[in-house]
């Protein structure tokens, strides 16, 4: 009985030490500072874990088609390189402040199933930057960018611009689509032309304009300049 009452009074003390940090402020939420050994541990088999057992239920389509790859490519620069980056090019600035860190997909590519893959793009990982693109895209405009995605480990930074231009009108995310055309369904008319393109700045009038917005604004905070 006594050590009943031990135990209680010594879980209670320890959950309101847990409340009491959290309130704290104590501790450091900051994007530079890398997560702990252990909360790196909890965070990625738990991650790891949920994505296995979900993915099992995918069904798969045939995704050997060049075709298919070919779309993806498009829609890959236009909704995910400027998170994942592409073969033989630095990491945005965007890239470069994610915590956790977006991963090279080509070597994910290697460990992941197609159906894992398709997981995470369609329903993203939460507390990490990586959207569910789910929220608004249909499967079969999602698949395209899987197939490409398998692809990726063979393609170095000349490949993948050959592949790139050769993609032209491919895709949901081609100059054709952008100009207009919705082939995926969106309730929304204006999303025919949007642009997700944030690789790098000086890449396109986007990222220009993200540039010099970015080192505006860091002026304007510490009235320092960044590099960028
Ligand atoms: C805003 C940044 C951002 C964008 C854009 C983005 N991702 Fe991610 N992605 C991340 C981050 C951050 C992670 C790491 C999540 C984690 O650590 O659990 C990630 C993880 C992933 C993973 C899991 C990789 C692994 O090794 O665990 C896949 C697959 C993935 N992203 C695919 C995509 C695809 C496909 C697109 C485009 C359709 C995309 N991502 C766009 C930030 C992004």
């Amino acid at each position: 009985m006594r050590t009943l009452l031990t135990l209680i009074v010594a879980a209670v003390i320890v959950a309101a030490g847990a409340v009491a940090f959290v309130y704290s402020g104590l501790y450091d939420v900051s994007a530079r500072v890398p997560h702990s050994g252990p909360v790196q541990w909890l965070l990625s088999k738990t991650s790891d874990a949920a994505v296995a057992r979900r993915a099992s239920a995918i069904d798969v389509p045939d995704l050997a088609a060049d075709a298919l790859a070919l779309a993806g490519i498009n829609d890959y620069q236009a909704m995910c390189a400027g998170c994942h980056g592409i073969p033989g090019q630095a990491a945005s600035p965007l890239a470069r402040g994610l915590n956790p860190p977006a991963p090279d997909l080509s070597v994910s590519a290697q460990s992941m199933s197609p159906a894992e893959l398709f997981w995470v793009t369609k329903h993203g990982i939460k507390m990490t930057g990586m959207p569910a693109w789910g929220a608004s895209h249909d499967d079969a405009s999602l698949w395209p960018v899987v197939a490409f995605m398998t692809r990726l480990p063979v393609l170095d930074a000349d490949a993948y611009q050959a592949l790139l231009a050769s993609a032209t009108g491919s895709g949901h995310h081609s100059e054709a689509s952008d100009q207009g055309a919705t082939d995926h369904g969106e309730p929304d008319a204006s999303h025919g032309s949007h642009d997700h393109t944030m690789t790098s700045h000086g890449e396109d009038s986007q990222g220009d304009a993200m540039a010099k917005k970015n080192s505006e604004s860091d002026r304007h905070h510490d009235g320092h300049d960044h590099e960028h």
